[in-house]
């Protein structure tokens, strides 16, 4: 499997944040907790956010939308 970096600064990966969404984070602040993501340059937080999106079922994109 190919490990595609999302996050350069801070070394976080795809998966890392596809887990950390399956595991109950449904927000870009969310990410930045847990993992750091856009805690840097803040380049990646497009794209962690587009990754979020399409991790996290709909009832949760809709809790995470209105936080
Ligand atoms: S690439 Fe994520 S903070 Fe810089």
């Amino acid at each position: 499997m190919i490990c595609m970096y999302i996050c350069i600064c801070n070394g976080i990966t795809e998966r890392a944040i596809r887990e950390c969404a399956e595991g109950g984070n449904c927000s870009l602040r969310d990410l930045e907790c847990s993992l750091g993501v856009g805690t840097g340059c803040g380049r990646c937080r497009e794209a962690a956010v587009e990754i979020l999106q399409e991790a996290l079922p709909v009832s949760a994109m809709q809790v995470a939308m209105a936080a």
